[in-house]
């Protein structure tokens, strides 16, 4: 694959992820070489209390971290001094992990005397297309995760404009709340996936906010819905057939929505910018019912849809490290006393503006 253009090919950034329940750490060239991508993810500790436990989280963080940087330095077959920087998440996010993986970030920074970038962990998510297809500014990015539901503009590094967020829950959360309705467990994204393959989209469930002329989303009305319907299937239900069927209707009906709105924002896009492309991202972007209907629907309006391989859909340090050596190409670099901020909108014109906290994470 070409390198992106000004982008210098023998860089190799470090990027740590540490904002919610995945340790990770990641080696990345200026190629778009993934040498290292080491992700730990701390669900079995989570999993009595149903969700992420921000103090479990942070100290899981703390215990961990150092042995992932160690793996990928490992696998890549670098040293620190090897490296031309050090990237790591800075917010938004819980802020305790935040904390760990920047702090460390700064002393590896510190002693092997490599600038620090300080990322947004939403740039991360918005830029991973970049890491693995030739997508040029300005694109339509569709931010799809557990704590954030967003369509932005992504005009240039560090440059995004919000066009519609969610109004109420994320659509991961959606998923996971609607997961643990029917009895699958936690995290309930790809549970409900799994449970919804075998399943038909036979249930008449609402979705919210379709035809409207903005670019907002809502699922709370969905996920009530699921309710009613699961309470209305009788004494002793739902049985596995009824599971796979609520879900694979569930999944259908985020489908129509993220659809619908993803082509009032295609509109906008291609009206001021003459087209672009779809980039969708952020754990959800990881479903594969979610990812054919978007593709349709970029095919439809004679755009590219892409969206980075599941594993780079989730938290992974490979998108921090890419943003990186985005922002290095750039010249941008923090100083060591950068803070951790729990919340950090990508959009400068949300800034101060508060939207669905979740988990610690604002839009
Ligand atoms: O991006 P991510 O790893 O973390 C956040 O930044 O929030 O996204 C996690 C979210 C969770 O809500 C999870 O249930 C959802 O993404 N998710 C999925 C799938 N894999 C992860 N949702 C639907 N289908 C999936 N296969
Ligand atoms: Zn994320």
């Amino acid at each position: 694959m070409p390198e992106p253009r000004n982008i210098s090919p023998d860089r190799v950034v470090l990027g740590l992820e540490t904002s919610c329940d995945e340790t990770a750490a990641a080696v990345v060239t200026g190629k778009r070489e993934v040498l290292a991508n080491v992700v730990l993810s701390q669900l079995d500790d989570h999993r009595p209390y149903g969700g992420v436990v921000p103090e479990i989280a942070a100290r899981a963080h703390v215990e961990q971290l150092d042995g992932i940087i160690a793996r990928a330095m490992n696998e890549a077959g670098l040293g620190f001094a090897d490296l031309d920087a050090i990237a790591a998440t800075a917010g938004p996010g819980l802020v305790g992990g935040v904390m760990v993986g920047l702090v460390t970030a700064k002393a590896i920074a510190a002693a092997a005397r490599r600038p620090l970038i300080a990322v947004n962990h939403l740039e991360g998510h918005a830029l991973s297309a970049r890491l693995v297809a030739e997508v040029e500014f300005p694109f339509l990015c569709l931010l799809v995760s557990g704590g954030h539901c967003q369509l932005l503009v992504a005009e240039g590094v560090g440059r995004y404009r919000r066009l519609g967020s969610t109004i109420d829950d994320a659509v991961g959360e959606a998923f996971d709340k609607t997961a643990k309705l029917l009895g699958l467990g936690y995290p309930g994204g790809p549970a409900l996936e799994r449970a919804a393959a075998g399943g038909q989209a036979c249930y008449d469930l609402p979705r919210p906010m379709l035809g409207r002329e903005n670019c907002d989303f809502s699922f709370s009305g969905l996920k009530t819905a699921v309710r009613h319907l699961v309470e209305g299937l009788g004494p002793g239900a739902p049985s596995t057939r009824q599971v796979a069927d609520v879900a694979a209707s569930f999944q259908a009906a985020v489908g129509d929505v993220l659809a619908d709105r993803c082509a009032r924002a295609i509109a906008i896009l291609q009206r001021e910018h003459g087209g672009g492309s779809l980039v969708v991202a952020g754990g959800v972007a990881a479903n594969a019912t979610v990812r054919s209907r978007l593709e349709e629907l970029a095919t439809a309006h004679g755009i590219a849809m892409v969206a980075p391989p599941p594993a780079l859909c989730t938290d992974n340090g490979a998108m921090i490290a890419w943003a990186g050596v985005e922002r290095l190409a750039l010249g941008l670099s923090d100083p060591l006393d950068v803070a951790a901020r729990a919340r950090w909108p990508l959009d400068a014109a949300a800034a101060g503006r508060i939207v669905s906290p979740r988990r610690g994470r604002s839009s």
